[in-house]
Parts: C-alpha cells; structure tokens; sequence
C-alpha cells in the first residue's frame, strides 16, 4: 500500500474504534464541569457493580491504601479522586485494545498495557513535583492513554520501527516516532490523539497524547501536565529496558526543568516505587 493510502486506512480504523461506556462518558462529563460533584460521580459508579470492585481494589491496594480498609465507594472516590476514578473507567473499556499482541512494535500481548500502567504511576509520582498545582488524577489517565495510538497502527507497520534514526550509530532507541512517519504518514501520538478526539475526552488528555513525545510544542496551558507526562513515560521505559544515561539524553526534552523541581534523591526514591505500586495497582485494576 502507498503512504498515503495507510494514512487514510489509519484513519479509517479510528473512526471504527469502539466508544467508550455509557458510564464513562457521564465521569468525563462530571469531570470537565466548572465544578464537579462528587456525590454525582458516586452515584454513578454505584450504577455500575464491575467498576465498584476495580475502584474499591484499587483504593485498597497499597499504592493508596492509608490506615482503614476502604469500603464505601464515597471513600474510595475520596481516596483515589475523581480524575482517577474516570482514568479507571477509561481503563476498563480500552483494556481490550491495550492487550493485544504488537507485532510493528514487537512487543507480546500484555505489554502495552504493562508500560501504560508504569507511565500512569510515574506521570502522577511526577506531578506531585510540578511547580503550578496540577492534578496528579489528570497525570494518571493521561498517562495511562498515552500510547493508544499504537494500539491501531501496530498492524501497519512493516517491521520494528525502532532502529537508530539518523544522526545515531549507537544506543537503544527508546521510541522512533520518525520512523513511523517515514512508514505511514503519521505517528502513534497522532493517531492517539485522533482516538482522544474521537473519544471525546477532555482537551489536556487530548494534548498529552499529542505531544507526549514534543512536550514543548504543546499549548502553554498544558505544558506542565504534558512534561509530566513525558518523564513518565521515559522512567517507564528506562526500568523496562534497563536504557542507559545516553539514551535517557537523547529523549528527553530538558524544557522539564522549567515545570518539574525533583532533585536526584526524590527522583531514586520515585524510580523505586513505581515497580512496588506497579504491582499492586496492577492486581486490583485488572483481576476479575
Ligand atoms: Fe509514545
Ligand atoms: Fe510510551
């Protein structure tokens, strides 16, 4: 197929995806008011007994868990916030879509939705140091769609899109988002963020998703979330494939600083928690 073709088929395959849940939407849409409910959003969950035991779980494993057990679906909206509890909602409907083999990006079923889970964590570890007061619940369901992109257009590329872009003789490349380009006509980002738009999500997500990769080309107003974003999904990456100091280089874009204040110690004690609350979090997401 010519480049433009695959673009178009891309294109096509957003437009078949799937909405989300009823109760989904209603969350989002709680979520974007001027000033949301939280009676509003309990009452929703509780229409929904499936979404009730993950939101439960999840507020009493240990990645949240602080003191008494959690047995109220109020309290555990309490604990996790609302933006988290939306992010959960989201995640059980897309789990599907995440837990497919990749073959473009060589990677085995499971593992998209590994690396989203991991981003999730450390995008909402990374906005705790955020100098502007952002959502850490915004960091967790943005990070935890990120890549969903690559969910569609893993079947249209050819081979592993992950060799050294120009310019490189040595390293690892932690994700070549040029490469895709070069395939396709566009990129996992992109079509993520068409997925977002198609989805209806609300406009940071959206913006995350697009420029999780270029953080500093994302709209002022959105810059904090989307860095912490980005450095999330880089400190995922790097436990999963043990990257080095080079690699973390090349990809990171150090337009971070102006946003997040971490110091080497907060950011060892970060990288060790996340594959401790990965586990956890993981088990009360998704076991049935
Ligand atoms: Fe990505
Ligand atoms: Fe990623």
């Amino acid at each position: 197929m010519e480049k433009t073709d695959l673009t178009e088929e891309i294109a096509r395959r957003v437009d078949d995806i799937p909405m989300l849940s009823t109760v989904a939407y209603r969350l989002i849409a709680i979520l974007t008011d001027e000033d949301p409910s939280l009676k509003e959003a309990v009452k929703i969950v509780e229409t929904d007994a499936a979404l009730t035991t993950r939101i439960l779980r999840v507020a009493n494993s240990a990645a949240f868990f602080r003191g008494n057990p959690i047995t109220t679906v109020f309290r555990a909206v309490m604990q996790l916030g609302m933006k988290m509890v939306t992010g959960i909602s989201i995640g059980a409907c897309t789990s599907q879509m995440m837990s497919r083999p990749l073959q473009g990006y060589e990677s085995a079923s499971g593992e998209l939705w590994d690396h989203s889970l991991r981003t999730a964590i450390a995008s909402r570890e990374f906005a705790f140091f955020i100098q502007s007061r952002l959502s850490s619940d915004l960091a967790f369901t943005a990070g935890l769609l990120h890549d969903i992109g690559k969910s569609i257009i893993s079947e249209f590329l050819e081979s592993n899109p992950e060799k050294l872009p120009e310019g490189r003789e040595t390293g690892l490349v932690l994700e070549n988002i040029e490469g895709e380009r070069k395939q396709l006509g566009t990129d996992h980002a992109l079509v993520g963020h068409a997925i977002a738009l198609r989805w209806g999500l609300p406009e940071p997500i959206c913006i995350a998703i697009k420029n999780h990769h270029q953080p500093g080309e994302a709209d002022d107003k959105y810059r904090d979330l989307v860095y912490a974003v980005h450095l999330g999904d880089l400190v995922a990456l790097i436990g999963k494939h043990g990257a080095g100091s080079e690699e973390l280089a090349f990809n990171l874009d150090p337009g971070y600083e102006k946003y997040i204040k971490i110091s080497d110690e907060d950011l060892s004690k970060l990288l060790s928690t996340i594959e401790e609350e990965l586990s956890s979090v993981k088990t009360s997401l998704f076991e049935e």
